[in-house]
């Protein structure tokens, strides 16, 4: 089997999360980052990643659905999220988090993929850029959460290599098809 992972991330993460999980599928793996476009022509299964920011998966990964559309029709694909906040929560009649944040990465895709998850994240304030991390202590001051960002890392090997795992089995049942 011929994986291809496409990650689109900020500071690491989703990379970092989307090299554990190819180290984990039986096949030939090809990692890359979603701003270099790699071809799926020739892959059989495309895994698409994102870092989430503001509720959401970066244009990257959107932009990288929309130019291969074509050929995503004709491929098995998977999706993952990777975030601090992997639940979710239910308020006033509304999923917030957790799936919500990879819907629309779901949907824009031409047909269901075979297998979807949110791992977790990391968030370190060494490496943000200014506007970011203005942006997380506005929030955390709105959260009541304290004046500084903290380092803070939910990222696993082990939870990368479940989704493989999962992933794999998934392409060997009729679960993974919709
Ligand atoms: C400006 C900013 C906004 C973020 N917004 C969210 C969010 O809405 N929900 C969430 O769970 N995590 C959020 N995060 C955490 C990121 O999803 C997490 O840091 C992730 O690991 C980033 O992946 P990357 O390193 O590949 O860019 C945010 C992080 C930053 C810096």
């Amino acid at each position: 089997m011929k994986y291809l992972i496409v990650c689109a991330g900020k500071y690491g993460s989703t990379l970092q999360t989307g090299r554990w999980i190819g180290e984990r599928l039986e096949g030939d793996v090809l990692v890359t980052e979603a701003r270099e476009m790699a071809d799926p022509g020739e892959r059989d299964v495309v895994i698409l990643g994102s870092g989430i920011y503001s509720h959401t998966v970066l244009p990257d990964i959107m932009q990288y659905v929309d130019k291969y559309r074509e050929t995503l029709a004709g491929k098995k694909t998977a999706v993952f999220g990777v975030a601090i906040d992997t639940t979710g929560v239910f308020v006033r009649g509304k999923v917030h988090g957790g799936w919500s944040y990879i819907l629309p990465l779901i949907e824009r895709l031409p047909a269901p993929p075979v297998y979807a998850g949110l791992l977790g994240g990391e968030i370190n304030p060494m490496k943000l850029d200014d506007g970011d991390r203005e942006k997380l202590e506005r929030f955390y001051k709105m959260m009541d959460m304290g004046d500084g960002v903290l380092f803070k890392t939910r990222m696993t090997k082990q939870a990368a290599w479940e989704f493989a795992e999962k992933l794999m089995n998934r392409m060997n049942s009729d679960w993974g098809h919709p």
